[in-house]
This record gives C-alpha cells, structure tokens and sequence, in this order.
C-alpha cells in the first residue's frame, strides 16, 4: 500500500484539483517541493586514511543527525579498475596517479544516501577539497590534513551522483525504506 502513500497525501493537502493557483507557502507546496527532491541520491565514500583513522562512524552520524537516509553502504578494497572509472575525468590532472595509489591503498567505506537536495547538502558538509581552505564544522575542516589525505568523496552533481552509484553499487545492493511509524518503535 505504500505506492499509495503519495496519491493520499497529495489529496489531503492539495486536494483532487492539485495546488491553487498563486500559492506558495501552502501546506501543498511544502509537500509537492518535499516530494520532488525526496529522491535524490548521492555516493559518500571514507577513503582510506577516513578509514584507517575510525572516522567512518563519525561521518555516518553526521549524516544521519541531518536527515539523510543510508540505502547503500559497503566496506571494500577497491581495484585500480574501478577507480580508475571512477576518476576517469582527473586521467590528465598530475597529481592522478598518485590519487589512485592512495585510493587503492587500503579499505575505503562507500555509501548511497538519500534525501531533499543530498547531493549539494553533502557537499557542503564535506568541505572544501583543500583541508586549508575546509572551514570548521565540515569533515574536511574537522578532520583532513592535506588535499591528498582529504578523508572523503561526495558525488558534486545529481548526474555524477547517478554514474557513480551505478559504478560502485548494484541495484540490488540499493534498499529503498520507509520511515517507520515512530510509535512503533520503541514497543513490541
Ligand atoms: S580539480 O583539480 O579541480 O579537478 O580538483 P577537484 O575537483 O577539487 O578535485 C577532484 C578530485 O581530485 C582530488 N584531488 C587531489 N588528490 C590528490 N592530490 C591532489 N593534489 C589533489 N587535488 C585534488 C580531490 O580530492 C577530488 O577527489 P574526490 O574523491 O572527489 O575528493
């Protein structure tokens, strides 16, 4: 019945014609703009030093306190294969190969969140790609000591956000949930 969720809510707030004409702050509006963003996703990945120094708990909690949804995450050594797909547009950058080297040097912590704009909001709470330029508050800013030891990646567009979530997941590694009624939660 979960497919219907959507049709019954636009119908209590937007009623059978849809939003009135004009209306901007409408309980309506608020739920059409909710709605249309709710599918974005976006490809969070702890790199190897994120990994090595315990921060992949640090990083989902930051996540989570924001209102993100986790519908994909694995713990992997990944091959020069994939990450040399991964970061196919950097091929000409001088600092690729060493990229690679660092990327493939130990376990990193992929993972798909989603959420109302995700992949912009995920960028801003990653930080700048230069840990001098990181401001406090970020993961960068809090954690990374050089731009080549910079803890972590996110996806900087909803379409690059796509190619990489099809690169480093299968589709059946992807769990679309629903948020539980909170009374059940906490009673049997
Ligand atoms: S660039 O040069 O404008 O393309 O750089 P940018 O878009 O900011 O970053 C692209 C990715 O390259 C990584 N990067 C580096 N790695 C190692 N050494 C150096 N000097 C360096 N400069 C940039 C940067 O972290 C980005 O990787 P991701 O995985 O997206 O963080």
């Amino acid at each position: 019945m979960n497919f219907l969720r959507p049709v019954i809510l636009r119908a209590v707030f937007c009623g059978s014609r849809g939003p009135p004409a004009g209306a901007t702050l409408t309980p309506c509006a608020f739920y059409s703009s909710v709605l249309s963003g709710v599918q974005e996703r976006t490809l969070v990945a702890l790199k190897p030093d994120g990994v090595q120094r315990r921060l992949v708990g640090d990083v989902i909690k930051r996540f989570e306190q924001r209102g993100f949804k986790l519908v994909g995450m694995k713990l992997l050594q990944a091959s020069e294969v994939i990450l040399a797909e991964h970061y196919h547009d950097l091929r000409r950058k001088p600092f690729y190969s060493s990229l690679i080297r660092y990327m493939a040097s130990g376990p990193v912590v992929v993972m798909v969140w989603e959420g109302h704009n995700v992949v912009r909001s995920s960028r801003l709470m990653v930080g700048d790609t230069d840990s001098a330029q990181a401001k406090p508050g970020t993961v960068r800013g809090d954690f990374s000591v050089h731009i080549s030891r910079n803890v972590i990646h996110a996806s900087d567009s909803v379409e690059v956000a796509e190619r990489e979530i099809g690169l480093w997941f299968h589709v059946s590694e992807l769990v679309s949930w629903d948020n539980a009624d909170q009374s059940n939660l906490y009673q049997v």
